[in-house]
């Protein structure tokens, strides 16, 4: 069985890939080392992003290789990161790549701002526009590094996951992270955060690019690998 080490240190986004992804692998969490470097997000895309995650989590693990590698790391042979967000096409597709400090653009403040803030940005900024015009999409992509990896020329996949719906007048659910008291995804009158884990897990955009990392998988690997629903 193969161990995957996790780039994030979001609690939610663990927990969903293990849900998903399911007992066919090991995991390591980035969290399990206290010294691990905070990772930059500076990719005007998705895609940039995630794998910019996994070539820094690959470059801490190559430095350590000269001091004879990283306590604890044995058995990892993956580096799998997420970038993730919303688009909202009355909005231009923002906050896109600036979900997660929505609302720290105002302000200036480092790092991340609370998700009730960015819920607070999010529904000012759409006040008039009706029902019809709150069009928007979750989109997620995952970066999977092979580690070790060749320093130059690093093996790493790419997998993309959409989730369509559109914006409510007010939060509603206590339940998932992030925007989710605000999304109501496409075939359902309830948000993500009222839907529960269990409805999230399969049709969100974190489930779908999961199904196609888990469907490249199984074709690489054998049909005993990892689960990811389709
Ligand atoms: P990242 O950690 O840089 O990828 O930022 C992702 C941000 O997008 C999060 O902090 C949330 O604000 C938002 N986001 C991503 N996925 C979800 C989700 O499944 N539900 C709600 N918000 C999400």
């Amino acid at each position: 069985m193969e161990t995957v080490l996790l780039a994030t240190r979001n609690r939610h986004k663990v927990e969903e890939i293990r849900a998903i992804l399911g007992a066919g692998l090991r995991y390591r969490l980035l969290t399990d080392w206290p010294d691990a470097p905070s990772l930059a997000e500076t990719g005007r895309t998705f895609h940039d992003n995630a794998r910019l995650k996994v070539l820094q989590v690959l470059d801490w693990l190559e430095t350590w290789e000269t001091r004879g590698g990283l306590p604890g790391l044995a058995g990892v042979t993956w580096v799998l990161a997420d970038d993730s967000g919303l688009e909202v096409d009355a909005l231009g597709g923002a906050p896109g790549v600036d979900s997660a400090r929505f609302a720290a653009l105002d302000t200036g403040a480092p790092g991340n701002s609370a998700d009730a803030d960015n819920n607070a940005k999010l529904l000012r900024l759409l006040v008039g526009v009706p029902v019809g015009q709150r069009r928007a999409r979750f989109r997620c992509v995952l970066a999977l590094g092979r580690w070790p990896s060749e320093a130059r020329a690093p093996e790493l996949y790419c997998f993309e996951g959409i989730c369509e719906g559109r914006i409510g007048l007010e939060p509603r659910g206590s339940g998932g992270f992030g925007y989710d008291p605000l999304f109501f995804p496409d075939g359902f009158d309830r948000t993500f955060a009222e839907l529960g884990e269990t409805v999230k897990n399969r049709i969100s955009h974190r489930a779908r690019a999961l199904a196609a990392l888990a469907a490249w998988w199984r074709a690489r690997h054998g049909t005993e690998a990892v689960a990811g629903q389709p």
